[in-house]
């Protein structure tokens, strides 16, 4: 009977299959725990008659390692297939970090803000939501100067009683100057980096946002000659010690006298290429003695102080040092462009 029965358990055992743990662990409370079905076979060990003890004895144990082994090889299994699943191998070789690269942009922004550094300017940051006063009105832009145009400038809010009020993408980095001057009293030596915005159809030429770095210097008796210096040394610092500058007369609202600067091309070295249009020079930057009348709107004495004020754009230096004939390129982030840049990091 017993031996019967043991016969039974242990076909069953042998057969035993499972998809997930809790049928394991259910396995090992049905065969295995106190009262579980061999135990309760022991309790009848007690009846055995004395003769057959031993063989039932023996078969009992069989059963019972049989169990034991058959649930801890389906739990074995289990498990392995578990550690596959999750497709987890400590073995692999990592996969490489790619490092990423500076923007063209950063990169020769940074040159320029060391440049200025070493001559003494300090850094000065503004908001590129800004307001008409700071933009336009503080730097002597007459209430009907066409920069206030729709054409040029992206209006946020605008204020029809009072223009000054105007909310507005800041057009160039001026107005970063105005706040400095409105509430530091000279000497002062900035230079302001930043984002600038222009309502322009983007093409291979122009962009609707582009980076400026705008200089400030005012003190007593600062002339045209200590402009034309320090834009000299600026020039020869970022292209090489044998580039030349020349100025050109021109005309901004808050500069007085104002000039543009050229560098002699350092493409052709200045005998004259496609890229300086066959004239050995190209254009660089927007320059003068800042107006009294900028001065006097801030809040700084003209009559003691004057200054000079310089701008430059961060793309036209990009593309003269690297050639860069897109300025969509900058704006992409076509990985193969920037890549290209890695070596001037
Ligand atoms: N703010 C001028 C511009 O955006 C650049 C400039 C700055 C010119 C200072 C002269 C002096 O074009």
């Amino acid at each position: 009977m017993i031996l019967d029965k043991i016969e039974k358990l242990l076909e069953e055992v042998k057969g035993l299959t499972a998809s997930n743990a809790e049928e394991i662990e259910a396995m090992r409370l049905k065969y295995l725990s106190k009262k579980g079905e061999i135990n309760a076979l022991m309790a009848d060990f007690r009846n055995v008659p004395a003769e057959q003890k031993k063989e039932v004895g023996i078969k009992i144990n069989e059963l019972k390692q049989t169990a034991l082994e058959r649930i801890n090889s389906l739990r074995e299994q289990f498990e392995t297939a578990e550690a596959q699943d999750d497709d987890l191998d400590l073995t692999r070789t990592a996969y490489p970090i790619e490092l990423g690269t500076r923007h063209p942009l950063t990169i020769v922004k940074n040159e320029i803000i060391n440049i200025f550094s070493r001559m003494g300017f300090t850094l000065a940051d503004g908001p590129e939501v800004e307001d008409d006063l700071h933009v336009f009105t503080k730097m002597n832009f007459a209430a009907d100067h066409p920069a206030r145009d729709m054409q040029d400038t992206f209006f946020v809010e605008s204020n029809p009683d009072d223009v000054t009020k105007n909310i507005l993408l800041r057009s160039h980095t001026s107005s970063v100057q105005a706040r400095v001057m409105e509430t530091t009293q000279p000497p002062i030596r900035i230079i302001c980096p930043g984002r600038v915005y222009r309502n322009e159809a983007i093409t291979a030429r122009a962009h609707c946002f582009f980076h400026q770095i705008e200089g400030l210097y005012i003190d007593k008796n600062v002339s045209f000659t200590d402009l034309k210096q320090v834009l000299l040394t600026f020039a020869r610092e970022l292209f090489g010690p044998d580039t030349k500058i020349r100025l050109r007369p021109s005309y901004f609202p808050f500069t007085e006298p104002s000039a543009e600067m050229d560098i002699s091309c350092h493409i052709c070295g200045g005998k004259g290429c496609g890229f300086c249009k066959h004239t050995g020079w190209v254009e660089i930057l927007g320059c003068g003695m800042v107006d009294p009348n900028v001065l006097e709107l801030c809040g700084i004495d003209s009559k003691v102080y004057s200054g000079y004020a310089f701008g430059l754009g961060v793309e036209r230096i990009t593309n003269l040092k690297y050639q860069v004939s897109d300025l969509r390129m900058f704006s992409e982030n076509d990985v193969r462009f920037l890549r290209e840049f890695e070596s001037a990091n």
